[in-house]
């Protein structure tokens, strides 16, 4: 077993053979994670009722999703056990097998932004909307100080706001609009509450010195100065087929990625390739994936055509490059990933310390699923594999149990008919 310079291994042999409780003591042990962590980690009650119905309202119970383990991950040098919270088959086999290809070519590299978020302050039909705002943005230390002033524990702990711009929109179907924007430093939180109680509070302000009322008082999702990177070099022969040459493939990848570069039709598929794996983690760990989804397509689209938040180019020696970066408004602190028992769970499996490091990782997760979905793409296509492993769900729904389920799927993959009616006739003759 290969280990991080930390002792930690996100190499498990044979995972995927082990029964659900054997792979969940394997991981707990890879990620030397306590027993107390299995029962958070297995579902099936590990959020009570009483935790949920504080949550959200109107509760009437929880809703269960599948939490998979993707395995190999290898980021900056440390190694990583990746929890996915995810409803389709091949999310996590695919992260965990272009994770493998990774490692052995020094695993992701990847970067992140000081987690500033953006608040605005939209301030309606000012008089003199040039005025306005040079009159705000002279203003910058008193209203940074009365933002600052909500906040000790953020201010404490190194964050809070830390500077302010101001744009001017002369012309919106409302008239003229002067926008303030909050840069704030919110440390290891996702920063929604933080921002927008310093919005609300710099707004009375805002109007007085703007000489106009104020209406919008709230966080920007597209967090465009929290932006996360992830790197993954990769030389041709990491990528041989059975059918194809390393630099085919290598083409391949580069080609299938090139249309979503300038295609939004395409853009809008290989992104969503590119979310299968961050919202997977992004939801296992509390987090709000709607944000980071908005973050997201609104980045993709900045220049004002919607495009690919990853290029895959051909670098020395031949070697698959491939690069994302995009906005990673995620937490470690608040929220359901403070609440909820499963994530908390999730997190110390992850063993991330900071919201940083848990951006940096999902980041890298992201890239990983690309990689999967483009390779799958640019040879034998997508279906193969889907199939494959979709015919497991079939053969459930077929009524298949136990050992059968993997036997009733093999079964129907291969004479090419995934359907319940071919599963049923299966386990039939096998039963
Ligand atoms: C399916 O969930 C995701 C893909 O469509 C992504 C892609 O086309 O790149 C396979």
């Amino acid at each position: 077993m290969v280990k991080d310079n930390d002792g930690r291994t996100s190499r498990i042999a044979g995972l995927r053979d082990m029964t659900v409780e054997a792979r969940r003591a394997a991981v707990l042990a890879a990620a030397g994670l306590p027993e107390d962590a299995s029962a958070a980690l297995a579902g099936g009650g590990a959020l009570p009722k009483a935790l949920a119905d504080g949550m959200i309202e109107n509760v009437i119970g929880t809703f269960e999703l599948p939490l998979g383990i993707a395995t190999n991950f290898t980021v900056n040098g440390r190694d990583y056990l990746v929890p996915m919270a995810v409803e389709e088959p091949s999310v996590v086999a695919a992260a965990s097998y272009m994770a493998r290809l990774a490692r052995g070519a020094g695993g992701f590299h990847t970067s992140s932004d000081a987690p500033v978020m953006r608040a605005q302050v939209q301030v309606l039909r000012p008089a003199d909307p040039q005025g306005a705002r040079q009159r705000l943005l002279a203003a910058r230390d008193e209203l940074i100080a009365i933002a600052n002033a909500q906040d000790s524990v953020l201010t404490g702990l190194g964050g809070g706001c830390i500077d302010i711009e101001v744009q001017v929109f002369s012309d919106t179907p409302a008239g003229a609009m002067v926008i303030l924007h909050l840069l704030v430093d919110v440390r290891d939180a996702m920063g929604a509450n933080a921002v927008n109680t310093m919005a609300e509070a710099v707004a009375p302000r805002v109007a007085e010195i703007a000489g106009a009322p104020v209406r919008l008082r709230i966080l920007s999702n597209l967090a465009d100065r929290r932006l996360v990177r992830a790197r993954v070099e990769l030389p041709p022969e990491a990528l041989t087929t059975e059918a194809l040459d390393g630099a085919e493939v290598v083409q391949g990848v580069v080609d299938a990625a090139a249309l979503a570069v300038v295609d939004p039709y395409r853009a809008a598929t290989h992104n969503k390739g590119i979310m299968n794996g961050i919202d997977a983690v992004v939801l296992a760990t509390g987090n709000d994936w709607r944000a980071i989804e908005a973050g997201a397509h609104a980045y993709a689209a900045r220049s004002g055509r919607y495009t690919s938040l990853s290029r895959w180019e051909i670098g020395a020696g031949g070697a698959l490059v491939g690069t994302l970066e995009l906005p990673m408004a995620v937490g470690l602190v608040g929220g359901a990933t403070k609440t909820h028992p499963a994530a908390q769970a999730a997190v110390r499996l992850m063993g991330v310390t900071s919201a940083r490091e848990l951006a940096e990782v999902i980041a890298a997760v992201g890239l990983a699923q690309n990689l999967g979905a483009l390779r799958a793409l640019a040879t034998e296509g997508i279906q193969k594999g889907h199939m494959t492993l979709h015919a497991r769900n079939i053969a459930i729904l077929a009524g298949a149990t136990g050992d059968q389920v993997d036997r009733v799927a093999a079964a129907i993959v291969a004479a090419g008919a995934v359907t319940v009616e071919r599963a049923r006739a299966e386990l039939r003759d096998i039963s």
